[in-house]
């Protein structure tokens, strides 16, 4: 395959961006689009010149470090897909494809297609997490889950923190996000005991980082490739509500 590549380049933080074209040729189709921009990298070395910086680590849909807006659509428009699980089949062969980093006043650029997603850290460290007490392992038994519990709670844990419904929002909104995190602990018996305080803090960090709010478009839902549902944010919008009403959250 030959393409062109419009792709989003920046020094740094503070310079301003712009798009460079660059052509490349013999991309076989089954490479994923991370192996074609390490072609594209491994080309621009050669030529002494500076290659594209990106975000990759697990390259299996899992670790949700792979953010890139590919052709207007984060992660690139295949459902249920990370960039580093999309291949070049997709694409046609002479195809201009443009490649730019995730887009929102909480995810700063900070060099070509790598943005600064710290906020996300954050809102977990707000209250993404359950405090145990240390000790021996508890009985796995002594503590009944109901299966639709667990299930709705194994949904909600596979996100895997991409940002991607950031970037498609046009409010910047990471709503869909947060209300993963909120209901993957807090539909569990361990979460439970601190779900309210939990909320607030998460929905209270998150607001302070810069995101906007959310207003059903939908579009979050549609790019995130763990297909997260919608229906979490009315869930965390019920659990915000409910513990705004008892008051701090205890
Ligand atoms: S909800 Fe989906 S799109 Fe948003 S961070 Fe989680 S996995 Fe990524
Ligand atoms: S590199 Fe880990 S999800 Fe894409």
């Amino acid at each position: 395959m030959n393409l062109t590549l419009k792709v989003w380049r920046q020094k740094n933080a503070t310079s301003p961006g712009r798009f460079e074209t660059y052509e490349t040729k013999d991309i076989i189709p089954d490479m994923s689009f991370l192996e074609m921009l390490d072609v594209v990298n491994e080309e621009l070395i050669a030529r002494g010149e500076e290659p594209i910086a990106f975000d990759s680590d697990c390259r299996e849909g899992i670790c949700g470090t792979c953010s890139l807006v590919i052709n207007g659509i984060p992660h690139g428009g295949q459902k249920g897909t990370t960039v580093c699980q999309l291949h070049m089949r997709h694409f046609e062969d002479g195809a201009t494809i443009t490649i730019e980093p995730w887009r929102a006043k909480a995810f700063p650029v900070m060099k070509d297609l790598v943005v600064d997603r710290s906020a996300f850290d954050r809102i977990i460290q707000a209250g993404g997490f359950i405090s145990v007490n240390t000790g021996g392992t508890p009985d796995a038994n002594s503590l009944p889950v109901a299966k639709t519990d667990s299930e709705l709670a194994m949904d909600a844990a596979q996100c895997i923190g991409c940002g991607a419904c950031v970037a498609v929002c046009k409010n910047a909104s990471a709503m869909l996000f947060v209300a993963a995190k909120v209901s993957h602990l807090g539909i569990l018996p361990q979460g439970k005991p601190e779900k309210a305080r939990h909320v607030l803090d998460m929905v209270k960090t998150m607001d302070e980082a810069g995101f906007g709010n959310c207003t059903v478009t939908g579009s979050c839902e549609a790019v995130c490739p763990k297909e997260i549902s919608l229906a979490f944010i009315a869930r965390m919008n019920r659990e915000f509500g409910a513990a705004i009403l008892r008051g701090n959250g205890d």
